[in-house]
């Protein structure tokens, strides 16, 4: 017999970085065809993403390259549209300061290595053409490009080597699953659920103290990272309820509804393994009388 749903297969911290990832390619599905509510977001608030860059201090040597990073970037466009924004707005300003002559800009997009990172440099649009060109057109790029896998909650750069952080829609994305939620003898033992609305308090706070040490690890490596005189630009997801049980609206559509689904899909691996032992065992049994 199946086992009941408690049961659910838990994977541990590097196999959760190595296997989650937005779904890629350019299909119906993909996130690239899907993202368009983040996308809407981001544009609302780039009167703050602008704010934030002015602050950032221009360097005056032109040799060193302005770097821009966006960490969580996945593989649709919303993370070129932000970068080409990031990168303009950067350019205008080195213009309206005087500088003489501007430096070279560099972009790293950065995920887990489980992203398609193929799809999104295939988005991107190619380099070169002049600074006008590429201050009046998407078709242009003024910057270099490269991918950079691994998780933000650990070193992703050398020490001193990035102007401005961006991060929209991922820091909610914990490292792992608190291992008092999955432990069937703690307080904070979940049942094999994998949302927390309604859930007691250890669990809660199982989760707000993985969520603290991971944005701790997050901050401690950027702040290595960050070249003085660096912005951050963060985007968060949040909650109206100040009780952390209460996951409401979004979370709970991405809750109960992804619980579900998952439960299906663990019973069909359960069954499948179910029937392929079973049949195994049969044959070995065939083979043995
Ligand atoms: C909802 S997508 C947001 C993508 C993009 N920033 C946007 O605004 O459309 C969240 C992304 O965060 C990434 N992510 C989650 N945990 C991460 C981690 N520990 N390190 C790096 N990226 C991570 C996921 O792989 C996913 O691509």
């Amino acid at each position: 017999m199946a086992p009941p749903p408690e049961d659910n297969v838990v994977v541990s911290q590097l196999k959760l970085e190595k296997l989650l990832s937005m779904k890629g390619g350019k299909g119906e599905s993909s996130y690239v065809n899907n993202s368009q509510a983040q996308a809407q977001h981001a544009r609302s608030m780039l009167h703050l993403l602008k704010d934030c860059l002015d602050g950032v201090q221009l360097n005056r040597q032109p040799e060193v390259p302005f770097t821009v990073a966006d960490l969580g970037c996945s593989c649709g466009s919303n993370t070129l549209y932000i970068v080409d924004v990031i990168i303009k707005h950067i350019i205008k300003r080195y213009e309206a300061s005087g500088f003489a002559e501007l430096p070279e800009f560099s972009a790293f997009f950065s995920d887990l290595p489980s992203n398609d990172f193929n799809t999104l440099f295939q988005l991107l649009p190619s380099y070169g053409g002049s600074m006008e060109e590429c201050l009046a057109s998407d078709s242009h790029r003024s910057y270099f490009a490269a991918g950079v896998p691994g998780s933000f909650y650990r070193r992703l750069f050398p020490a001193k080597s990035i102007d401005v952080f961006y991060s929209a829609f991922s820091l909610h994305w914990l490292s792992q699953v608190p291992e008092v939620v999955v432990d069937k003898r703690s307080t904070a033992y979940n049942k094999g659920k994998i949302f927390i609305h309604g859930a007691n308090e250890s669990t809660a706070n199982a989760y707000r103290k993985q969520f603290q040490a991971d944005l701790a690890g997050f901050l401690t490596s950027r702040s290595v990272e960050m070249k003085r005189g660096g912005s951050m630009f963060l985007v968060c997801l949040g909650r109206t309820s100040p009780d952390p049980t209460d996951q409401g609206g979004a979370g709970l559509l991405f809750g109960t509804d992804f619980q579900d689904a998952w439960n299906d899909l663990v019973q069909e691996v359960i069954i499948i393994a179910y029937i392929s032992s079973t049949i195994s065992s049969s044959v070995y049994s065939l083979m043995h009388i």
